[in-house]
């Protein structure tokens, strides 16, 4: 959420580099799958999002709310185009992000087909608290975005900013239409469980994909990514744990000086943006 609570919808014109190494992230297998692994759930997942609020959005009356749904629907549909984009230039690049994408679309399938809509949106809830999560840990460590492959960097900092901007859209959805604080903590903790086991099974299936195996040291650089001072699972945690508070609010966690002026620290980012 920005200080005046609105939600631009921003269009970007990222363009795939001719040549780029292989593993975006320093060059690091293990750590850079993680970031594929994800991106290749992105698509299908933020069109999951989008249809679980959609599912209320005739429901909503608060014409502030409304306007903040048509706002998050925008961002997440845009997400979803750019990172197909990303996943066709991994794809070319030797990794089966479609087959993949395939696995996570035929788990959120079975989501749609078997779940009541506020269970399907209880999912879309806990979710987008783990993007703008991790979209923080993003904002927080330009040394982490300054490993990365450049225009992979770009698109998540843009990414990172519009998910900080709309993590409570999903939250006030089910606040107001459901408003059941145990089954947002319940589905909760088997999409954080679900979330994270399958990234890991989808990192192996791309690396394996590649016959490529992590030397000691790329496991000890993994390691302290995840896991070291400031790493990303350990900074995380601490939000993860904070959402099953009863009454948990996601603007509790303060992020707006993350992604205030955003376009003055990332002025590469926003030269991206397509105008009018
Ligand atoms: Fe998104
Ligand atoms: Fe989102």
């Amino acid at each position: 959420m920005t200080d005046d609570n609105s939600i631009t919808v921003r269009r970007m014109n990222f363009v795939m580099p001719s040549e780029m190494d292989k593993y975006w992230f320093g060059g690091n297998p293990l750590i850079s799958a993680f970031f594929y692994a994800m991106s290749a759930t992105f698509p299908d997942g933020e069109r999951f999002f989008i249809d679980t609020v959609r599912h209320y959005q005739k429901e909503i009356e608060d014409p502030a709310l409304k306007q903040r749904i048509r706002g998050f629907i925008g961002q997440e549909a845009h997400h979803g185009r750019v990172h197909e984009d990303f996943n066709a230039a991994l794809q070319a690049k030797g990794f089966p992000m479609a087959a993949v994408a395939a696995r996570a679309k035929a788990l959120l399938d079975i989501a749609r087909q078997r779940l009541k809509p506020q269970r399907q949106l209880a999912i879309t809830v806990a979710l987008e608290h783990v993007t703008a999560t991790l979209a923080e840990h993003a904002l927080r460590h330009p040394e982490v975005l300054a490993q990365m492959e450049p225009t992979f960097k770009d698109m998540l900092i843009w990414h990172a900013v519009e998910e900080i901007e709309h993590k409570a859209v999903a939250f006030d959805v089910f606040r107001e239409r459901v408003g059941d604080e145990f089954l947002r903590r319940r589905v909760l903790m088997i999409a954080l469980i679900l979330f994270f086991g399958r990234v890991m099974v989808f990192q192996r299936q791309l690396l394996r994909a590649d016959g490529r195996r992590a030397s000691l040291g790329e496991w000890w650089q993994a390691l302290r990514f995840f896991w070291g001072r400031g790493g990303l699972m350990r900074e995380s945690l601490p939000h993860f744990v904070r959402a099953f508070r009863r009454g948990f609010h996601p603007d509790d966690i303060d992020q707006r000086a993350l992604v205030r002026d955003w376009q003055q620290r990332y002025p590469e980012v926003a030269a991206l943006q397509v105008q009018g």
